[in-house]
């Protein structure tokens, strides 16, 4: 893993909360005993256990838990330990209210819930540095600890912090960022509605009761939100290192989050983890593995590192509407997506369900029932004996030629800038169809953001990047000089970093690599749509139509080759989709929001005359293949989330993983069977298959 980051074979546990239990030291022994037979070898601890590690201010009892990761340890199950700080206990609020966070009216939160401290207070700051400090001291050198755990889900559930403390870092990180008001102003186009600012002291964080509205106002707040977040995880850092302990840290990430760009707080952990809880069976569960597998690849992407899947549910998701349990096949299917999209584990939430509160009724390992004989702790098993037997593929790294872009910031700017089409821009939808795209054609995918080099790709998708921020033209262009193929899409390179529109023309600075200016963009009402058809003789051989709807951008042509045209409406005639040869390079740009079989089929065409080609020759609607490598062997992982059986001709390998290993039969190496050619693989069923690779 991230900088030789190395947890020896496969994690497998969970978040596990003994300080639930500490009047009855018989489930501790009854747990582990329950661990062995589940395959268990981690658990997470500590999170959310401050009210019983410092009970009142200052008095801290640590006894509790040196007892319990030595009692782990004997018996060979390693730690993650958190630091306490996703929940704070009552008598801190009580005392020192500046703890709890303000909402963007003023209104100061009562004790409750969590993740929802203001993390700028200085008191909250200091207690979160002397509780880090303790647990560092007390357990950072213990053999049974591999790593760190910071707080939980960041910001998950709970609003930003409008207090006056938070409202003066924010004007204190402004004064840094742009030197004088006047430039401020400048760049916050504030002269609109005469919002200009006479000094920095005047500004106040966006407010629903306030200035909601100004869109390079809102967009340097969550850069400020970001920021400050990233702060106090260096704060819990430093805690940590005082303590004496250099194990390395994570953050929990969660799916979609929007509000913090985790690129940035990716920057100050030493590895990537992340919180996955799909909706499994509510759609066909190919659709739902297409949706976790572009998150797990986001995640994957942000060190371009192995990661650990931090949580995950085992049986039903008790906060879900509807509380689903997983059919069977379905956990295991579900974790090895984990893996083969670049996980280093399978941990869950939680191992044993809680007796009371909020979460008594969610999925896990153990149950109120306690015993052995349950279904999910049989699919646990099962899990922990496919992790034993793909062993070696830890840490092997994701090889990926394609990539496509997605920009937290290009999606806070475009979210919020009014128009082209209020009731739906479709931003994530539209990454998602170019990844599925080359997904669907057998490719690793890398998604990054515009501060990540290029230099690995051959074919990088760039759909909706609205803003160009720190000159992103220049990167594009170098790409495609150098004999990179760029998609771009309509509704790119409209806005610098502060949301202000360029001038002279756009897709801003490549108008020459694309041979086109977008001229204008039409939003279209729901029940619109409108229809490409390919140009006769065009170079990649499109033959069919296809359909597009929600924006049809206008492009005037200066060089671009013209591969298919808009059929209908004023701008029948007019370019849907064209190339331009520039440097030893390619730059497409695809003119409208298309439905996914354009993607599909064009992408393909894109990116198999860019000389990439799929790890399996077909890949069968519904099954997932991605690849894992190191040095010497490349590890083909092959899922059928399909609802029927699907015939897959293998490449030559020998196979780690099949159902029947699956469910208990070991696979020692030299028992590897070699395979080539047919095979059927069954619903939820995972092959995963090693290759040498030549050298
Ligand atoms: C999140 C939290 C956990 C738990 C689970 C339940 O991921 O991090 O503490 O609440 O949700 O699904
Ligand atoms: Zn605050």
């Amino acid at each position: 893993m991230a900088g030789g980051i190395h947890f020896s074979g496969y994690l497998h546990g969970g978040d596990y909360n003994p300080e639930q239990w500490l009047d009855n030291p018989e489930i501790l022994e009854k747990d582990i005993e329950l661990f062995q037979k589940a395959g268990i070898n981690e658990v997470t601890m500590g999170v959310f256990s401050w009210a019983v590690l410092e009970p009142r201010e200052g008095e801290y009892d640590l006894e509790w838990m040196r007892r319990i990761i030595d009692r782990l340890y004997e018996n060979g199950i390693r730690v993650i330990l958190a630091t306490p700080t996703g929940a704070r206990p009552k008598w801190m609020a009580d005392r020192y209210p500046e703890v709890l966070r303000v909402n963007d009216r003023g209104q100061r939160d009562y004790f409750g819930q969590r993740h929802n401290h203001c993390n700028s207070s200085p008191v909250f700051r200091e207690k979160v540095r002397r509780i880090d400090r303790k647990l560092s001291e007390a357990f950072g050198r213990h053999p049974g600890v591999i790593a760190w755990h910071l707080s939980n889900e960041l910001a998950g559930c709970a609003h930003d912090c409008f207090c006056p403390l938070c409202q003066e870092k924010f004007r204190e990180y402004l004064r840094e960022k742009y030197g004088t008001i006047e430039a401020l102003n400048k760049a916050w186009a504030t002269t609109f509605w005469s919002h200009t600012y006479n000094d920095f002291d005047q500004i106040e964080a966006p407010s629903s009761i306030g200035e909601p509205g100004l869109h390079a106002l809102n967009l340097d707040w969550r850069r400020f939100v970001t920021e400050s977040t990233a702060d106090f995880i260096r704060v819990e850092t430093e805690a940590i290192r005082e303590g004496g302990s250099d194990l390395p840290t994570t953050i929990n990430l969660m799916y979609d989050f929007r509000p913090l760009n985790y690129h940035k707080l990716a920057e100050t952990v030493d590895f990537i983890s992340w919180d996955n809880y799909p909706s499994w069976h509510k759609k066909e569960e190919a659709l739902t593995a297409l949706d976790a597998g572009m998150q797990h690849d986001i995640m994957r992407s942000l060190k371009k590192e192995p990661f650990l899947l931090m949580e995950s549910c085992p049986s039903a998701t008790n906060w879900q509407p509807v509380s689903k349990l997983k059919k069977p096949g379905m956990l295991a299917a579900a974790s090895l997506q984990a893996v083969a999209h670049g996980s280093d584990s399978v941990l869950y939430f939680q191992l044993r369900q809680s007796r009371g509160a909020s979460e008594k009724f969610h999925g896990a390992v153990i149950d109120h029932y306690g015993g052995e004989d349950t279904r999910v702790l049989q699919e646990v098993a099962r899990v922990g004996n496919a992790l034993r037997a793909i062993r070696e593929t830890a840490g092997a790294q994701t090889a990926a030629r394609a990539a496509v872009l997605f920009d937290w910031e290009n999606r806070w700017a475009m979210e919020d800038a009014a128009g082209p089409r209020n009731q739906g821009l479709f931003y994530k939808e539209t990454v998602e169809k170019s990844w599925q795209a080359f997904r669907k054609m057998g490719l690793n995918v890398d998604v990054i953001d515009m501060t990540q080099p290029l230099d690995d790709y051959q074919v990088v998708a760039m759909p909706m990047l609205y803003m160009f921020r720190d000159e992103y033209e220049n990167k594009v262009r170098a790409f495609v000089e150098q004999g990179g193929t760029v998609i771009m899409t309509y509704w790119s390179g409209i806005v610098d970093d502060t949301d202000l529109c360029f001038l002279e023309g756009t897709p801003h600075g490549l108008m020459d690599v694309l041979g086109l200016r977008s001229t204008e963009i039409d939003g279209l009402y729901d029940w619109e749509k409108n229809t490409a058809l390919p140009v006769s003789g065009n170079p990649l051989g499109i033959g069919k139509t296809y359909t597009c709807n929600h924006l049809c951008e206008l492009v005037s042509v200066k060089g671009a080759q013209v591969l298919m045209t808009y059929a209908e409406d004023f701008y029948a005639g007019l370019p849907a989709l064209t190339v331009n040869r520039w440097g030893r390079g390619k730059a497409y740009y695809v003119c409208a929001d298309f439905e996914q079989a354009f993607y599909d089929d064009i992408y393909s065409r894109i990116a198999g005359e860019a000389g990439l080609h799929g790890l399996l020759e077909t890949v069968p609607e519904g099954v997932e293949v991605t690849s894992r490598q190191t040095s010497e062997k490349e590890y083909l992982f092959i899922q059928n989330f399909r609802r029927t059986p699907v015939t897959i001709n293998l490449p030559e390998g020998k196979l780690l993983l099949d159902a029947a290993i699956a469910a208990g039969r070991e696979c020692p190496e030299e028992n590897l069977r070699s395979e080539r050619g047919e095979r059927i693989i069954e619903p939820l069923e995972t092959l995963v298959l090693a290759r040498i690779i030549p050298h």
